[in-house]
């Protein structure tokens, strides 16, 4: 049998088909009645009339069971899943760069499923048991739509726990080497596939680096979070002088080689802690004239919100003190669990605590490449804000 064809049935109850009709595409373990609890894929749903409600993929040990794939009766086969990607990958043509996103999992309607181009090759995340287990299928369907030399499946994502799936990398098709040369708004930079974070780069920030760097002043610059210095590379072009910190030394040295890739000579990198550093500079009443916070997801969940907020301030709060008059400070929170207006309510006390005003010039997301769905949450979860203080 087609390993994507249904073989089982899952009744739902009123309340989960109600989720579907409403635009959300999953079910959780409480509103589902009858389930065959041993093999994840692809299921047929219905309601307890037996009325069908559409194809979902199963994850038996997941509290998010069903995640809804089609509506109708069709086969879910490799071309099924080509047909898709390539309709996700045709709706991103005019991005001007060679890594980005082309499956944004449940903002593209492929639940579960990540899909990043890096040039030639692609890296992937299969995030359910369901569709772990159609994992030849999407593979193929990956390689008739975009036909790459190499697929790698970047499955050592925690959430895959959830699902009682392993975290592993795995080569699929053809080989993806340690580094991958790319290009964004003319800056160039070598992405890391196999060992670096995300799928080997921070792509949602495309756009907000092109954003920030079409602001950024002509003296000093500062790049707190910087990982490989994709932020300080853009602001290198237009600053006098950058200065790029994360406490990876390891990333650092990356964003190194990236920095002599383009030519720049203008980054200072610097291993710290970016709380202390903050408050160093702060201390010595330093100033810039453009500043960068991309800190990662200090909620991780919702119980850490208050925790995380108090974080977010402190470094927000600082930074707001170290800017130049007229200066600009993007900021940006990528924790799903501090939602946009909580992010705002932070900044807003953290504005008026360092008794600076700010002007907001943009109210930003990720890129793209990574839609997100009104009725869906959950596939958002960066939100950056482009500040100038006034005075
Ligand atoms: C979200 S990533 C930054 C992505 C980057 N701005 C980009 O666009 O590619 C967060 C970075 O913060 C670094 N980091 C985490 N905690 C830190 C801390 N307390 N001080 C400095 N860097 C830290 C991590 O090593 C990681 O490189």
């Amino acid at each position: 049998m087609d390993q994507g064809q249904p073989v089982t049935k899952v009744i739902v109850s009123a309340r989960g088909a109600a989720r579907w009709q409403a635009g959300h595409p999953w079910i959780y373990r409480t509103d589902v009645y009858d389930e065959p609890r041993d093999v994840a894929g692809v299921v047929a749903v219905t309601d307890r009339r037996g009325r069908h409600l559409g194809q979902a993929l199963y994850s038996p040990r997941s509290e998010i069971r069903l995640r809804l794939l089609a509506p109708g009766l069709e086969s879910i086969d490799a071309t099924w899943w080509a047909d898709r990607i390539a309709a996700a990958a045709g709706r991103r043509t005019a991005i001007p760069a060679t890594a980005y996103r082309i499956v944004h999992a449940e903002g593209d309607g492929l639940p579960s499923l990540v899909v990043d181009r890096y040039g030639p090759y692609v890296v992937a995340q299969l995030l359910s048991a369901g569709i772990e287990q159609l994992r030849d299928d999407v593979v193929a369907g990956i390689r008739a739509a975009l036909a790459p030399q190499g697929i790698l499946l970047r499955n050592d994502v925690a959430i895959r726990r959830h699902e009682g799936l392993p975290l592993e990398v795995v080569p699929v098709f053809g080989t993806v080497p340690e580094t991958v040369a790319a290009e964004e708004h003319g800056i160039r930079y070598l992405a890391a596939p196999r060992a670096g974070q995300k799928t080997g780069a921070f792509l949602d920030q495309r756009e907000n680096r092109a954003l920030v760097a079409a602001y950024a002043g002509p003296g000093r610059a500062l790049d707190l979070f910087t990982y490989h210095g994709s932020f300080a590379l853009h602001l290198a072009r237009r600053a006098a002088a950058v200065t790029a910190v994360d406490s990876s030394g390891e990333a650092l040295a990356r964003g190194a080689e990236n920095a002599a890739l383009n030519g720049l000579t203008n980054i200072t990198w610097r291993e710290a802690n970016a709380f202390d550093l903050l408050r160093e500079l702060d201390q010595r009443d330093e100033s810039f004239d453009t500043i960068v916070l991309d800190p990662p997801a200090f909620a991780k969940t919702k119980q850490s919100v208050p925790r995380a907020l108090a974080g977010y301030k402190e470094i927000n709060l600082r930074a707001m003190r170290l800017l130049a008059p007229g200066g600009v400070l993007f900021t940006c929170s990528c924790s799903y669990h501090v939602n946009r207006s909580v992010f705002a309510e932070m900044l807003a006390a953290a504005a008026r605590d360092a008794g600076r005003r700010l002007e907001l010039l943009a109210l930003t997301g990720a890129g793209r490449d990574h839609p997100e769905l009104l009725n869906v949450p959950e596939t958002g979860y960066l939100k950056g804000m482009l500040l100038r203080a006034v005075d």
